[in-house]
Order: C-alpha cells, then sequence, then structure tokens
C-alpha cells in the first residue's frame, strides 16, 4: 500500500541561504519538517519501498516552494537532520519552479511551486485517498483501508490556518488524544498502516 505524508512548514524559508545551525530558530522550524522527512522514509536499515512526503515551505521570502522525496529512488539522503537540511539549503540555492513544474533536483528529491492546495489537485488526480491526521477525529485504525493510496496530512508546531482547513475538506482521524509531534504521528501512522 503506498503511502504519502504532506506537511506545511509555515514558517520554513523557500528561498535564500539556511543556517544548518540554527533550524529550529532561523530556519522556522525546518527542524519538524527534516523529522518529518526521516520518519516517513528511513526504516533501521534502508528506507521504506514505496512511500512519499512533500514538504511545504510557506515562510518566503518569494513564493513558496514543495519539496517531495520519494523513496523508490532516492539516493545518497542519511538520516540525520543536518544531511537532510542540508539537502534541502542546496535545492533553496535554485530558484522556485513554476507551479505544475516538477523539477528533479537529485534522484528521488523534486521541487516545484505552490502550497497544500497544489498538493490536493495532484493527489486528486491521481486517486489518492486522503487524511487529514486531527487529534480530535474518530481513531485511526488498519481495518480503515484497503489496498488503496492513501495521503496523511498534518501542519507544523501551527495549528492548520482556516484558510487550509478550507482547503483540506477531507475524511479526518485521530491517533488519540494527545496532541503528537508531527514526526511522531508519521511513525504512528507508519505501524498502524505496517499491520495490514
Ligand atoms: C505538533 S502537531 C500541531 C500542533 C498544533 N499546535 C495544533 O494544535 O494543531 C503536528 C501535526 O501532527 C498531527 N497530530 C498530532 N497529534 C495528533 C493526534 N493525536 N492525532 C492525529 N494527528 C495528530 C496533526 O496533523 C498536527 O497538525
Amino acid at each position: 500500500m503506498q503511502r504519502r505524508f504532506a506537511i506545511i512548514g509555515h514558517r520554513a524559508p523557500s528561498n535564500g541561504k539556511l543556517n544548518l545551525n540554527d533550524l529550529s530558530g532561523a530556519c522556522g522550524r525546518l527542524d519538524v519538517l527534516v523529522r518529518a522527512v526521516s520518519s516517513a522514509l528511513f526504516l533501521s536499515h534502508g528506507m521504506r519501498e514505496d512511500c512519499h512526503i512533500t514538504l511545504h515551505l510557506m515562510g518566503g521570502p518569494g513564493p513558496s516552494r514543495r519539496v517531495w522525496f520519494d523513496s523508490r529512488n532516492l539516493k545518497g539522503l542519511h538520516v540525520d537532520e543536518r544531511a537532510i537540511a542540508g539537502r534541502i539549503s542546496k535545492m533553496l540555492e535554485e530558484p522556485v519552479p513554476a507551479i505544475g513544474q516538477l523539477l528533479e533536483f537529485s534522484s528521488g528529491m523534486w521541487h516545484s511551486g505552490g502550497d497544500i492546495s497544489t498538493t490536493f489537485d495532484d493527489w486528486q488526480r491521481e486517486g489518492v485517498r486522503m487524511i487529514l491526521l486531527d487529534a480530535d477525529a474518530p481513531l485511526l485504525s488498519n481495518s480503515s483501508f484497503g489496498e488503496e493510496r492513501l495521503g496523511f496530512f498534518l501542519s507544523d508546531d501551527k495549528a492548520f490556518t482556516d484558510n487550509e482547513l478550507e482547503v483540506l475538506e477531507m475524511e479526518r482521524f485521530s491517533l488519540g488524544s494527545e496532541r503528537l509531534q508531527g514526526h511522531s504521528a508519521i511513525t504512528i501512522v507508519h505501524h498502524i498502516l505496517d499491520q495490514s
């Protein structure tokens, strides 16, 4: 079963130079997004077979950027936070591609313009069953799904905005009543779906 994750980085820079020594402060909680990449894609030794994650860098300056990691052909990416952030930092030296233009930056790592609504439209076109992760919704269980492509949306340390929630009109599932960090939420989704 293919799994996808989309996470919104409300203040994460979409352009310019990153300070890799301060991912949390100077880089607008890029640490949250980088940990999400690691939890979504990496196993103890190697990578999941068919899993994607799209980061939404919404903090400017200039147009927002979407960064897509695809485990099926990702090469040379190390699991540590600094290495993943370093790869994003190199990408930010390139201009943001136009919306609808998906450019491969390195094997398995792509970028494009757009925001969460662009990802929503892409996934809808590709027949993905989309789920918003929300602590207040009914509990997620592996019996909720068949053999389909699943796409999960989550936010960074900030709640989804009203505008985002307007775009993300879809079914919602919870992982329990505690508010978790994004990367922990991703790990739990994997754990639940790995039971099927
Ligand atoms: C750190 S939380 C966001 C916290 C933010 N202050 C809020 O109240 O929404 C990051 C994301 O993880 C997901 N999440 C966290 N805890 C969850 C839970 N118990 N069930 C489902 N999703 C959860 C949500 O999608 C959330 O947007």
